[in-house]
C-alpha cells in the first residue's frame, strides 16, 4: 500500500484521472490511497491568497511559501523517509528507474506549482527532491503529479492483474518492449508473425527478446549504450541490419 499526498490549488483536476480505470480499482482495493490537500484552505488571509507578485518585479505571480508550509504540516507522516517532491521543470528528469525507486516508499508527498512557479524557499527548505516530467513547461504541476502517481501505482504489487506485465514493459529491462498482437491472425492482409501462432514457447520467447533488442536499436540506441549485451544479443544485432 502506498499513500500519495498531493498539495494543489486545483484539487478538482484529479477527479477524472483518479476516478476511473486502474487507479480507481487500485484505490478501491486498498493498494493505493490518494489524499488531496487544497493549498488555498491553508491561506489565512481573508481572500485566501496562495500567490503574490514577485519581489524585484516582473510578470506572473509566485506561489506563497506559508500556505504550502501549513498544508505540508497538516499531512500526517506515516514514516521517517517520506519524499517531499516539488514538481518543477527544473527538477531531476522522471524515468522508469525513479518510478521503481519511489514505489519502494510507503508515502510520497507531491507539491504542485502554478503560475510563474513557487517561492524559492519551498525548494530550499521544504521539498526534499525536485522532479520534472520532461523538457517542456506545463501550466501547473497537477498533470506532472498525476504522471508520477500513475507510473508509481502500477508498480505496486497487486495493482496490475498480471504481475509479469510491469517487468517486461519498456525501460524496465533497459530495452523497449517487443510488439504485441491479438486476434484476428490476419486483417486486410496484415498478418501476425507465424512464430506467435506456433505454440513454441521457446521460439516465441527468443523472437520477443530479439524484437525488443532490434526495436531499441532502431528507436532508442542511447538505451543500448547503457546496457551490457550478452553474446547472443550481440550476435542478433550483427545478424539483423536495419533497412
Ligand atoms: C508555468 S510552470 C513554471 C515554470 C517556471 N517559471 C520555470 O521556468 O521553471 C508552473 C508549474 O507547473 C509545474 N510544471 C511545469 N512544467 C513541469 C514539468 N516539465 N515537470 C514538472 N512540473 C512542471 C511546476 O509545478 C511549476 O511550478
Amino acid at each position: 500500500m502506498i499513500r500519495f499526498d498531493i498539495l494543489t490549488v486545483f484539487p478538482e483536476m484529479f477527479a477524472s484521472p483518479c476516478g476511473c480505470s486502474l487507479l480507481k480499482k487500485a484505490a478501491d482495493r486498498g493498494f493505493i490511497a490518494i489524499h488531496l490537500h487544497d493549498i488555498r484552505s491553508h491561506a489565512e488571509d481573508k481572500h485566501h491568497m496562495t500567490d503574490d507578485a514577485p519581489y524585484g518585479g516582473g510578470g506572473g505571480m509566485v506561489m506563497k511559501v506559508e500556505p504550502i508550509d501549513r498544508a505540508l504540516q497538516s499531512v500526517p507522516a506515516t514514516g521517517e523517509d517520506v519524499p517531499i517532491v516539488l514538481m518543477t521543470p527544473q527538477g531531476e528528469p522522471f524515468c522508469q528507474k525513479m518510478a521503481e525507486e519511489l514505489a519502494g516508499h510507503q508515502q510520497i508527498i507531491l507539491i504542485c506549482g502554478h503560475y510563474e512557479g513557487v517561492d524559492e524557499r519551498v525548494r530550499t527548505h521544504l521539498a526534499t527532491r525536485e522532479i520534472s516530467i520532461g523538457d517542456y513547461v506545463l501550466t501547473g504541476g497537477e498533470l506532472s503529479a498525476m504522471v508520477i502517481v500513475d507510473a508509481v501505482s502500477r508498480l505496486v504489487p497487486g495493482v496490475l492483474g498480471n504481475c509479469e506485465s510491469a517487468s517486461s514493459d519498456s525501460f524496465s529491462m533497459g530495452l523497449l518492449e517487443y510488439p504485441h498482437y491479438t486476434r484476428p491472425a490476419a486483417y486486410r492482409g496484415w498478418e501476425v508473425p507465424d512464430v506467435l501462432l506456433s505454440g513454441n514457447h521457446r521460439e516465441i520467447e527468443a523472437w520477443r527478446r530479439r524484437e525488443s533488442l532490434l526495436r531499441t536499436r532502431k528507436r532508442r540506441p542511447d538505451l543500448l549504450k547503457e546496457r551490457a549485451l550478452t553474446i547472443e544479443e550481440k550476435k542478433w544485432l550483427d545478424m539483423f541490419i536495419d533497412p
